[in-house]
């Protein structure tokens, strides 16, 4: 199992692989994540160093997105947002995300980012850390309200990464 940057010509290949990933979670039909992720890819917040998979026997199992995200319009160079995240149906629970995520983690780490927005299953995400994002002073815009506070959620890269950052997660400018 491997991790590396997406090449351009697997993009097809993984907003299909995200669509039947969510559509298996019985929660949405995957319609919605698949054009998340192709607009992600258009948007100047796109890193595309940082869409990545994981590669077992030269198949993907693995692939999720950081992408740079503005806090109250601001602190974008410093922020990312992890989504979406996904798993090949058959490889779940067998430890693939953990470790792509970890790697994924460490990268930003290493590339001088502060911090990482998630909005999630904290069950998920907090073994890795991540911290409701209001102990950051990061809260939801009431433009998109996640289920309840929770599950909405930040990780520091280094030490107080996000003591100077805080305000809103607003979606909006992937409303168009
Ligand atoms: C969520 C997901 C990325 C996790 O990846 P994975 O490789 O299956 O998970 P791992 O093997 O690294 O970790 C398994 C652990 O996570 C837990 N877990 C897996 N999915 C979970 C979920 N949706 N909510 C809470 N816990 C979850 C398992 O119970 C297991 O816990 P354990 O180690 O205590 O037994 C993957 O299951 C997936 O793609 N799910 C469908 C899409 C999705 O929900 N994406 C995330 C949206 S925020």
């Amino acid at each position: 199992m491997k991790i590396r940057a997406i090449h351009k010509g697997e993009f097809e290949y993984t907003e299909s692989f995200v669509r039947k990933i969510f559509k298996n979670t019985g929660h949405t039909d995957g319609e919605y994540e698949k054009a998340w992720l192709k607009k992600i890819r258009e948007k100047p917040f796109y890193i595309p160093e940082f869409d990545l998979v994981v590669e077992d026997e030269g198949k993907i199992i693995g692939h999720f997105v950081l992408s740079k995200f503005p806090i109250s319009q601001k602190h974008e160079d410093e922020v990312l947002m992890l989504s979406p995240v996904s798993v090949a149906i058959p490889n779940q629970r067998q430890g693939v995300g953990e470790y792509m995520l970890r790697e994924g983690i460490q990268l930003a780490a290493d590339s001088g980012f502060k911090g990482i927005v998630v909005e999630g299953d904290f069950r998920y995400y907090r073994r890795f850390g991540f911290r409701t994002s209001t102990e950051f002073g990061i809260h939801a815009s009431q433009k998109n309200l996640p289920p309840s506070e929770d599950y909405l959620m930040a990780l520091e890269l280094c030490e107080n990464g996000l003591k100077n950052i805080s305000g809103e997660v607003d979606y909006s400018m992937y409303n168009d």
